[in-house]
């Protein structure tokens, strides 16, 4: 890699894309619109780390929302790196959190083949689960539970008790107690 290349990348940015690229190592906020040269920002800071600070490519994970941004920011990380024998982790958000959880889940008491329930499995297993317990004579329906279960996964700590009312709060934990052991993941990431 010449310092012609890293010195012509950095000329091909404009200035506030070069203030993102070269900011110092730390948090950094950048708020940018579409099409205005985000993946060049990202993919451009990686490459400084890596380049310039001397940041090994494996402590650096470039992440995104979907697949398709995330097959571009590797396609880019490999051309601006290329010739390098690493690339740093790229992928999304999603696959980032699977894979530790996979790898280090069993510090939490999670296996490590746990399986990841869609909106229909979740669907349907809570909807099994009411129908076992009769909760569904309470009046909710398996939207409403699941809804439930969302903001208990978001909000719980921040949930007044009082604003709990006593049915919904014996649903709740029916149906919490009845879930936990046959997909302890449901609460957390599939509701
Ligand atoms: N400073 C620049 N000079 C010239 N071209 C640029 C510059 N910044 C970005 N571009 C070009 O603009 C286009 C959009 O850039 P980029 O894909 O990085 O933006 P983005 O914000 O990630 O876009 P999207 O919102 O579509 O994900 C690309 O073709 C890129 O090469
Ligand atoms: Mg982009």
């Amino acid at each position: 890699m010449s310092r012609d290349f890293f010195a012509e990348f950095l000329a091909s940015l404009n200035p506030a894309q070069r203030d993102a690229v070269t900011a110092e190592i730390g948090p950094a906020l950048v708020l940018a619109g579409a099409g205005s040269g985000k993946t060049r920002v990202l993919t451009g800071r990686a490459f400084y780390l890596i380049r310039e600070l001397n940041v090994l490519p494996r402590s650096v994970a470039v992440m995104t929302f979907t697949n398709k941004a995330a097959r571009e920011l590797r396609e880019r990380l490999g051309h601006l790196l290329e010739g390098s024998s690493e690339l740093p982790w790229a992928g999304t958000f999603h696959s980032f959190c699977v894979q530790l959880l996979r790898q280090y889940g069993n510090r939490a008491g999670l296996a490590a083949n746990f399986t990841i329930y869609d909106e229909d499995d979740s669907q349907r297993v809570v909807t099994e689960l009411m129908r076992e317990r009769f909760v569904a004579r309470e009046g909710l329906t398996p939207r409403q539970v699941r809804g439930l279960f969302r903001a208990l996964r978001t909000a719980v700590s921040a949930m007044d008790e009082a604003l709990w009312q006593k049915p919904l709060k014996t649903s709740m934990r029916t149906i919490s107690s009845a879930c936990a052991p046959r997909m302890p993941l449901t609460l957390t990431i599939c509701c």
